[in-house]
């Protein structure tokens, strides 16, 4: 099967040289699935045509030479500033209901201040960085001393099994090298996937979990189906972004999804 779309900025050849596939019964059947993702793949091609024009330049992508769970960090090595209102509809995902609170990844302790103004039970985060927990955590200690705080020191990976089941979930770390990177964000829908099983293992039901999305303003399809394989619903809600012209972070768009994925 043969198909060509095109407009004045683009063509699109899908050449199926497999018999057997997105085979239903009827050839006809097999035309409109073919052609209705044809016209989807175009659809997404304008919208990231959209979206382009409002994307900063960022600053040259760097490599992780250095492995970061033991690396001391400047602040917004951690994490930008610009991800400050992002943490806080995070936050609000996650811990709006109460409960028990899971966060992994405690970096600057920004989303965690944030969880702390929602009526929680408890608040338990996993932080593998030493100097992170000694200049962010052990001050957030302080500053909460009246509430339930409990610290996992380490990586999230030598402990998950040891925790028990939690109200809400956040999940954000980064890969902390370039073995990380390659496991993690080559090759995987969103950074967090690896985690979906974890996050759902260890919800209650109804329990609610989030991540940084990596989707400007909607989610693609395969997204979806990935969070409805471990969760039974999600929504979702836009948070518009001020950029940095010089981002470090690979984010560049002025908008980015919060999803809440419910157990
Ligand atoms: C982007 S920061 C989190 C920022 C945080 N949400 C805030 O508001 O400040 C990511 C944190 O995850 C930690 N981290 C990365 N990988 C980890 C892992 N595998 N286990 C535990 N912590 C990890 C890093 O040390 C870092 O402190």
């Amino acid at each position: 099967m043969k198909k060509i779309k095109r407009s004045n900025a683009f063509e699109i050849n899908v050449t199926i040289h497999d018999d057997t596939f997105i085979r239903p019964p009827k050839d006809s059947q097999r035309n409109a699935l073919v052609n209705r993702a044809i016209k989807e793949f175009a659809g997404e091609l304008n919208i990231l045509d959209e979206q382009a024009k409002h994307f900063v330049p960022g600053a040259t992508l760097h490599s992780f030479d250095l492995d970061r769970e033991q690396k001391v960090m400047e602040d917004q090595e951690i994490m930008e500033d610009w991800q400050i209102p992002l943490m806080k509809e995070m936050a609000k995902a996650i811990a709006e209901n109460g409960g028990d609170i899971l966060e992994i990844g405690f970096g600057r302790g920004v989303s965690a201040d944030m969880i702390m103004q929602h009526p929680i039970n408890s608040y338990t985060a996993v932080e593998c960085n030493n100097d992170v927990i000694k200049t962010y955590f052990e001050t957030f200690k302080t500053t909460h001393e009246n509430k339930k705080i409990q610290l996992v020191h380490g990586l999230w990976q030598d402990h998950i099994n040891d925790l028990g089941l939690f109200d809400g979930i956040l999940f954000h770390t980064y890969p902390l090298n370039d073995d990380e990177y390659m496991q993690y964000v080559n090759g995987s829908i969103t950074f967090a996937e690896h985690f979906f099983k974890h996050a759902s293992d260890h919800l209650k039901p109804n329990g609610a979990f989030t991540y940084f999305s990596n989707e400007i303003d909607s989610l693609s399809r395969e997204h979806q189906q990935l969070i409805l394989k471990y969760f039974s619903s999600f929504s979702i809600k836009i948070i518009p972004l001020i950029m940095p012209e010089d981002v470090r972070d690979t984010w560049w768009a002025n908008s980015i999804v919060v999803i809440k994925a419910i157990k």
